[in-house]
């Protein structure tokens, strides 16, 4: 069953001398990622997983009990940048992604953060003019600093091949958070206050597009090569509200990073955005969109024509699911996108009861072209 498996990539902990092996023999060109973000089509994709480090992995439940709060290990450079590498020594993945949260920008607003161990983040919320005042504008930088030392650490680790990708939140998705202090279903909170208090959203969500495209810059000043902007809740707008608080916010995060850090790539994952997924086309400064599992590839490729990348976008619970369902989803996915510049990935992120066989499997059928 498993005779796509290097027996190599089957190891649960593979040395570091392994790892460059992991990568080699047939494993796409040096830093096809990047080749792929700068709109060129490669032979075989390249990959890697939203959520490649976390809880699925046994290595990563071991150090995440060493720090006594997620925050804590968040902002332990030697703990995240270790996280930032268990999936690379593992999987052979083409690109790392910095081990951090989205939610640590808010934190560096000032705003109170924590995360319940199996319960998601918990905020202060915002619910008043006053506790708009009362955020920081301008980030704490200080308190971000073991990010950034974070990227430096993972930079000298990684084997050459390998891309590593910076990150932040969509200033709609990290504001949904700010403002119902949890997660919540449909967004709702965040929705009622817009329609409710426009002008003072607005104002959070331009601090939160600036802010968040200078912590990119400082990510890429620090050695990040690409960067992720996630919009995960970007699905639960109406299409005016759509495209005030996820599109145009994006727009001016990307004009910011214009002037910036002109040469990195940058990648939008405006998750649920379906039919509206062609807003994103012609914004300036975009090289790749992220696809969630509902987008059908040939309608993505259409609605946004090359050479913008397109990253996804296998349902995770195929993942989780293995066998027929998995190898069925991802030939389907590489068909779907062959021709075009793809980054294979999944339409959400990898969740913690997905068997580490079926992300072997997957890398193994992916590299197999
Ligand atoms: O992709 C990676 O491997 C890098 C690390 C990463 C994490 N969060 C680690 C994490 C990234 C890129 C994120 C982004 C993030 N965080 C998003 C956008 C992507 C998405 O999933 O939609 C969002 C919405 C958050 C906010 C957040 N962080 C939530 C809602 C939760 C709780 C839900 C959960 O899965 O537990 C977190 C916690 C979190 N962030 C964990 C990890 C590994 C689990 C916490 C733990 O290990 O104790």
């Amino acid at each position: 069953m498993d005779c796509f498996v290097a027996p190599l990539l089957a190891m649960t902990a593979a040395p570091e001398s392994l790892m460059t092996a992991a990568l080699s023999s047939n494993a796409p060109k040096p830093k096809s990622f990047l080749a792929a973000l700068g709109g060129a089509a490669q032979k075989i994709p390249p990959i890697w997983l939203m959520r490649q480090a976390g809880r699925y992995l046994p290595e990563y439940r071991a150090i995440r009990a060493e720090a006594p709060s997620f925050l804590d290990f968040c902002y332990s450079p030697r703990l995240a940048t270790e996280a930032t590498l268990q999936p690379i020594r593992r999987f052979g993945f083409d690109a790392a992604i910095l081990f951090s949260d989205i939610l640590v920008t808010p934190h560096a607003l000032g705003q109170s953060v924590s995360f319940e161990s199996g319960d998601g983040p918990r905020l202060k919320p915002i619910e008043s003019a006053a506790d708009f005042t009362a955020l920081r504008e301008e980030p704490d930088w200080a308190r971000l600093e073991p990010v950034f030392e974070t990227i430096a650490r993972v930079k000298a680790k990684l084997p050459p091949e390998v891309a590593l990708i910076g990150f932040c939140g969509a200033p709609w998705t990290v504001a949904s958070y700010m403002i119902a202090g949890r997660g919540a279903p449909d967004q709702a909170p965040a929705r009622l206050f817009a329609y409710r208090q426009p002008d003072l959203f607005a104002a959070l969500i331009d601090r939160l597009a600036d802010v968040s495209a200078e912590y990119l810059a400082r990510q890429i000043r620090a050695g990040a090569e690409a960067a992720q902007i996630f919009d995960s809740w970007s699905g639960a707008l109406p299409p005016a509200e759509f495209e005030r608080w996820c599109v145009r916010p994006i727009e001016r995060m990307l004009a910011r990073l214009r002037a910036s850090a002109p040469r990195a790539p940058i990648i939008a994952f405006p998750r649920g955005a379906a039919t509206r997924l062609a807003k994103f086309a012609g914004l300036d400064g975009l090289s790749a969109v992220g696809l969630d599992a509902a987008v059908e590839p040939s309608a993505a490729a259409a609605a946004l024509p090359a050479p913008l990348a397109l990253q996804g976008n296998l349902d995770p619970i195929a993942l989780v699911a293995g066998g027929r369902a998995l190898d069925e989803g991802v030939e389907r996915t590489l068909r779907g996108f062959a021709g075009r510049a793809h980054i294979f990935n999944l339409g959400h992120g990898v969740l913690p009861e997905t068997p580490i066989a079926h992300v072997e499997r997957l890398v193994a059928r992916v590299r197999a072209g």
